[in-house]
C-alpha cells in the first residue's frame, strides 16, 4: 500500500512537471451561453508561440498522410480511391496525437479539458482528437451537419468538440458557422454528400432551411470555437492562397444507451474505402507488413 501510494505520487509530480497547466476559465457567462445556444466562441486558448510549432507538426501529418494505413487518414468528400488522380479536397486525420504525441502535452490540450469540465463537470474526459485540412483555392466545404449523425444511434452522447484553427480563420477559407439552440433538437435527416454512399462525409436534408438564423464565427489563430455534439454546424469553401488548418478535441462523460429506438438510414447506407481501410487493419496481425 505504501509502495503504492509512493509511486502515485511520483507519477503526480511527474505529470504536474511535463503537463503544462491550465491558463484558461470560463466565465459564468460564457458557460451560460454554451448551454443556451449550443456553441461558444473564445478568441485564444493557447499561445502564439504554440500555434506555430502546432502548424509545422499539423503539416507533416498530413504531408505524411499518417494513419492512411489503419483507416485514420481520410477525404471527406471524395470515393477517397488510391488510384484517383484527384488531390483530397477535404483530407481528415483521426485521431492525430497517436502520431505526435506532442499534441497530448500542449497548452492548448490543458485549457481545452479544462473548460471542458466547466462545461459538463469534473467527470468529463477526453474522448478523442481528429485534424481536417482545407488546402488553399480547392478546400471543399463540410456540409450541414451534427456531429451525433456519425455515431451509433443507440447511444445518447454528451460532448463538447473544441474547433481550434491554426491560422486566422475566416469566411473567406473556411471558419465555423452555427445554427444557434439547434442543439436541443435530435438529430436530423442526413445524407452522404451528393447522396453517394461510397462517401464519408455527411449531409443534412435540407441545408438552405436549416441554415436560417446561422451565425459565422471568424476567429484569430489559436482561438476556439466549441460546440455540443448536436449543434448544427458548417465550414465554407476555402477560397484563399493558404490552407485552413483545424486541429479539433472532443471531451464529455461517456455515452449512455438510448431508452427510445432511432435509425441512422445514411450510416445503414454508407460503403466506403476508407471502413474498408479501417476493417482490414483490425483484421491485419499486429506484426503483419502493411
Ligand atoms: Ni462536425
Amino acid at each position: 500500500m505504501f509502495e503504492w501510494l509512493e509511486s502515485f505520487e511520483w507519477l503526480e509530480w511527474l505529470e504536474s512537471e511535463i503537463m503544462p497547466s491550465a491558463t484558461l476559465q470560463l466565465t459564468p457567462d460564457q458557460i451560460a451561453f454554451f448551454h443556451r445556444e449550443g456553441y461558444l466562441s473564445i478568441s485564444a486558448i493557447t499561445t502564439a508561440d504554440e500555434v506555430v510549432q502546432l502548424c509545422g507538426l499539423y503539416d507533416r501529418l498530413f504531408e505524411t498522410r499518417a494513419g492512411r494505413d489503419v483507416g485514420d487518414h481520410l477525404d471527406l468528400t471524395s470515393h477517397d480511391d488510391d488510384s484517383e488522380a484527384q488531390a483530397p479536397s477535404l483530407p481528415q486525420i483521426l485521431n492525430p496525437a497517436k502520431y505526435a504525441p506532442e499534441l497530448a502535452n500542449t497548452h492548448l490540450r490543458a485549457n481545452a479539458s479544462a473548460i471542458a469540465r466547466q462545461l459538463f463537470g469534473p467527470s468529463t474526459a477526453f474522448r478523442f482528437d481528429h485534424a481536417i485540412r482545407k488546402p488553399a483555392r480547392t478546400g471543399a466545404a463540410t456540409p450541414w451537419h451534427q456531429d451525433e449523425a456519425y455515431a451509433d444511434p443507440a447511444l445518447d452522447y454528451h460532448e463538447v468538440s473544441i474547433w481550434i484553427p491554426l491560422q486566422e480563420a475566416t469566411v473567406e477559407n473556411g471558419c465555423m458557422w452555427f445554427v444557434p439552440r439547434s442543439h436541443t433538437l435530435d438529430v436530423v435527416p442526413h445524407h452522404p454528400i451528393g447522396n453517394d454512399p461510397r462517401i464519408v462525409g455527411l449531409e443534412v436534408d435540407n441545408p438552405d432551411a436549416v441554415a436560417t438564423g446561422s451565425v459565422a464565427c471568424p476567429l484569430p489563430p489559436g482561438g476556439a470555437t466549441l460546440h455540443h455534439c448536436r449543434t448544427l454546424h458548417y465550414t465554407g469553401p476555402n477560397i484563399s492562397a493558404g490552407p485552413r488548418r483545424a486541429y479539433i478535441l472532443a471531451f464529455g462523460a461517456p455515452p449512455t444507451r438510448r431508452e427510445s429506438l432511432r435509425r441512422f438510414i445514411w450510416l445503414e447506407q454508407q460503403h466506403t474505402n476508407w471502413h474498408e481501410r479501417s476493417l482490414a487493419a483490425k483484421k491485419r496481425p499486429r506484426d503483419a507488413p502493411t
